[in-house]
């Protein structure tokens, strides 16, 4: 996973084309939470610091060509703040006015290009536009470790044109995610939630190789109890998954622990009726959205002695404060204690936020979806793309 960085480059006086991960949460035209565009900004300082013209790319949603509110005026003019200098932006991403705005860029000036995914060749990794791309650079750099998990022109294509290393960013993610992933110091506790078990067996499979214990929470738990055989009532639960939950069960040999309680509702709701109940005593009618207090103790034994935490996914329907109190107190243990804490983006994330804990975890990636991939032992395209240090 060794890959070559911006400090192994010389970027003086070059055109530096990054690419960042700045699809960021937006309401009314405005940047509702800048976490990324923070996250990038080590990168674009080092950069500037070393006398380098940097052009900046980024997608912002799923739009189906151009979208005036998916444009990135607004994240450039938050980054500009930022910074405490002016961020120039284009109104598009290849093509003759923006190589003419690339060529009069001096060092240590900013160009923010416009949306990637206003071109449909952008996703297809079309090589044509990615040598647009290329064109505007002469050194690549990839420092969205979100979006490294696609296989775009701006990740990937791009690198076939240009020397190609990571960012800061994307070099700290690596390193955190792989420890957790090849090398955890021992006690390695992993934590998994979030409604679904299809979208977790392959990082089930690769923590229950890895890990020491895989506490299991969240809508996910109720189709493994499902599966054991208890009455979960009108819990979410994925029918078609049970069979590999119960196979997940005799695999684990003991790895996969599993909440012994819960808090049960008797709607979707925050102000349905609710109740502590033992995992096998969920009546019909009823529906789990929290584990209980005694799953969370039961938890927060396992993380007491653990030297590495990895965790993804909320543990409960915490968007629901009434049914958050298990995933904020599991966010509470990773903050008292003394193991690396790793959490593997998306919700939680907003989970470790929530409890107000956020500062206090060792590493929180900025990947959704990648940070899932990358921890199931995937090889992410956009990294692999990158220039490997040599030995
Ligand atoms: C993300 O938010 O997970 C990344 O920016 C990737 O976005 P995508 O799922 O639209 O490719």
């Amino acid at each position: 996973m060794n890959k070559q960085t911006i400090c192994d480059v010389d970027v003086n006086g070059k055109r530096v084309l990054v690419r960042v991960d700045f699809n960021v949460p937006m309401s009314g035209g405005m940047v509702t939470d800048d976490t990324r565009i923070r996250a990038a900004l080590p990168t674009i300082q080092y950069l500037l610091d070393h006398n380098a013209k940097v052009i900046l790319m980024s997608h912002l949603g799923r739009p189906k060509g151009v979208d005036d509110k998916l444009r990135l005026a607004p994240i450039a003019a938050r980054l500009s703040a930022l910074l405490g200098q002016p961020v120039k932006t284009a109104n598009d991403c290849v093509g003759d006015a923006v190589v003419r705005t690339v060529s009069g860029l001096k060092p240590q000036e900013v160009l923010l290009l416009e949306n990637l995914r206003f071109h449909k060749e952008e996703e297809k990794n079309d090589p044509a536009f990615a040598q647009q791309l290329a064109q505007l650079g002469d050194v690549y750099v990839n420092d969205a470790f979100g979006t490294a998990h696609r296989a775009h022109a701006s990740t990937e294509g791009v690198t076939h044109y240009l020397p190609a290393v990571s960012g800061l960013l994307m070099e700290k993610e690596l390193n955190f995610l792989g420890k957790a992933i090849s090398h955890p110091e021992h006690p390695f506790i992993a934590i998994l939630g979030g409604a679904k078990v299809s979208d977790k067996i392959g990082v089930i499979k690769h923590f229950m190789a890895q890990a020491d214990h895989v506490l299991i929470g969240g809508g996910m738990a109720n189709t493994f109890a499902k599966a054991y055989g208890y009455e979960v009532g009108d819990s979410l639960v994925e029918n078609d998954k049970l069979d590999v939950a119960k196979e997940l069960i005799v695999q684990s040999n003991g790895k996969l622990v599993f909440p012994t309680d819960a808090v049960v509702a008797d709607k979707f709701d925050n102000d349905a009726q609710s109740q502590v109940v033992e995992i096998f005593q969920v009546q019909p009618g009823w529906r789990i959205l929290d584990i209980g207090p005694k799953s969370v103790e039961l938890f927060k034994m396992y993380l007491n002695d653990a030297k590495t935490i990895a965790w993804n996914g909320p543990l409960g329907v915490f968007e629901f404060p009434r049914f958050a109190q298990g995933t904020i107190a599991i966010a509470r243990a990773l903050a008292d204690s003394h193991a690396t804490t790793i959490i593997g983006g998306g919700e939680s994330v907003a989970a470790v936020e929530q409890a107000g804990v956020a500062e206090r975890m060792t590493h929180i990636s900025t990947g959704g979806g990648a940070s899932l991939e990358f921890l199931e032992g995937k090889t992410l395209p956009g990294v692999a793309a990158l220039l490997d240090k040599s030995a």
